[in-house]
């Protein structure tokens, strides 16, 4: 059986870790591979709610998940993820590469002061990321090293001038700071050690003895650092190919590349959003989806569904083939529309800006959609194992036309948040 990526196909928030819960019944490991806290993945399975932030969200059927090196980590989130999950009586297997970057309470204080004008998640995210690019960042491993506290010091010797001339800390406060954290974060690297190893010779182990792995990207491709919306994006490589860079997904083994999108379009924070609504017809469509983000409970903006963006996430991602979620919630609203083209001073374009200001501008094309019919559960259950053309005309006339688009096939439509309302094509 092939290995399988999945990836956000729009700005995050696609329902990532609904899908990678389905999945990962079929799955061996499940591995993440970049991002940090900044994900948030909302699963629900029998009545109860799930929000993941760094465990994989295969953690509910008990395989073994593993945060991969391209994953930044906040060691105290992460231990009361593991310990609110283990009080609810799940045994989380879990393992954590020794080389992924540590996220340390000064990255969320530069965040917080920096991060306003993209609207980050304030999770440190983006100062942790360009700390271990600048090379004066600590990995795991060096918190769970004997020698944890010196090495702490040491490179928070290399970040001084940064945190005084950033007006983070005075003198002083910085000399307290460098005493408290060192101990707290040693303490937090003795509970750690028993997670740590090699994660990529897991995954590779698991390609020699015929295992499944599920790679689980976190965030989506339009917030790719290289081919995202830059400046608003985040700071990892979000794309199918960061798989192999932070997870240990091995070229050549055979892969399946599984873009999530909604029916819809959402985004969280600051940033160019051709088809954003506004007015009522937002206020409909984030009521009726409930379109809160899981990490920091901010109204999402949201609007039509852009085939044009989706298109160009496909393309840069590799994405063969789409998961598409919540078309029950389109089916609570009027005015469906989508977009397939966009205009620049009235002349279409053929290219999707990778200037910010020129994506601002944009005028979408937009082709009108009919009504999306309401389903009860009975009826959704009606359709499992059936196909396309047995979904009521609105809902298969959707998916063709997106097909047809998008040039990739809809394998998977999701209809709630649970995961039994799913259907596999
Ligand atoms: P992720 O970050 O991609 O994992 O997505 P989030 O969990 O942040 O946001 C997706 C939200 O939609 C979550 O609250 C899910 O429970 C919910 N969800 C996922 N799929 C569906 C669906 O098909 N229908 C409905 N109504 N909700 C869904
Ligand atoms: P999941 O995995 C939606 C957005 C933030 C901000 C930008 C940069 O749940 O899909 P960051 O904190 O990463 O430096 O913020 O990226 N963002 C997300 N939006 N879903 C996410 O993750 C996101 N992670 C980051 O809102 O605009
Ligand atoms: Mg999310």
């Amino acid at each position: 059986m092939k290995n399988t990526i999945v990836v956000g196909a729009q700005w995050g928030d696609e329902g990532k870790g609904k899908l990678v819960d389905v999945l990962a019944e079929q799955s061996d490991l499940v591995v993440r591979f970049n991002g940090g806290g900044n994900a948030g993945h909302t699963v629900m399975h029998a009545g109860e709610t799930y929000k993941f932030h760094y465990m994989p969200s295969g953690m509910l059927h008990n395989k073994l998940c593993i945060l991969g090196t391209g994953v930044v980590i906040n060691p105290k989130d992460l231990l009361e993820e593991i310990d609110s999950f283990t009080s609810s009586g799940h045994t989380p297997r879990l393992k954590i590469s020794a080389r992924a970057h540590v996220i340390f309470p000064h990255h969320q204080l530069i965040d917080a002061k920096e991060g306003g004008k993209i609207g980050t998640t304030g999770r440190g995210i983006g100062p942790a990321y360009s700390q271990k690019a600048s090379r004066i960042n600590l990995r795991i491993l060096d918190i769970i090293a004997d020698d944890a506290q010196s090495r702490i010091k040491d490179a928070l010797r290399d970040v001084k001038d940064i945190l005084i001339y950033e007006e983070i800390f005075t003198e002083d406060e910085y000399q307290k700071y460098c005493n408290s954290v060192s101990v707290e974060y040693a303490a937090y690297g003795k509970k750690f050690k028993p997670f740590i190893t090699d994660t990529e010779d897991l995954v590779r182990i698991a390609g020699k003895v015929e295992e499944t792995v599920l790679f689980e990207g976190a965030q989506g491709t339009l917030l790719d650092l290289n081919y995202g919306t830059y400046p608003f994006v985040t700071s990892s490589s979000t794309l199918a190919a960061a798989a192999f860079v932070g997870g240990g997904a091995i070229p050549g083994v055979p892969i399946r590349i599984l873009g999530i999108t909604k029916a819809y379009t959402t985004r969280v924070g600051e940033g160019p959003f051709p088809t954003e609504l506004s007015g009522d017809a937002a206020i409909n469509l984030r009521e009726a989806g409930h379109e809160y983000g899981a990490t920091t409970g901010r109204p999402r903006r949201v609007g039509h569904l852009d085939l044009f963006a989706l298109r160009y996430a496909i393309r840069i991602s590799g994405i063969q083939e789409l998961a598409m979620t919540k078309i029950d919630t389109l089916a609570l609203v009027d005015g469906i529309k989508v977009c397939t083209a966009y205009k620049i001073a009235g002349k279409e374009i053929d290219y999707f800006p990778a200037d910010a200001p020129t994506l601002a501008q944009v005028e979408p094309v937009y082709t009108d959609v009919p009504a999306i019919a309401e389903l009860t559960k009975a009826e959704w259950e009606t359709l499992k194992g059936k196909s396309k053309d047995d979904l009521p005309e609105s809902i298969s006339s959707y998916i063709k036309f997106i097909e047809d688009f998008v040039e990739i096939p809809i394998t998977i439509l999701s209809h709630g948040p649970e995961r039994n309302e799913t259907i596999v094509f």
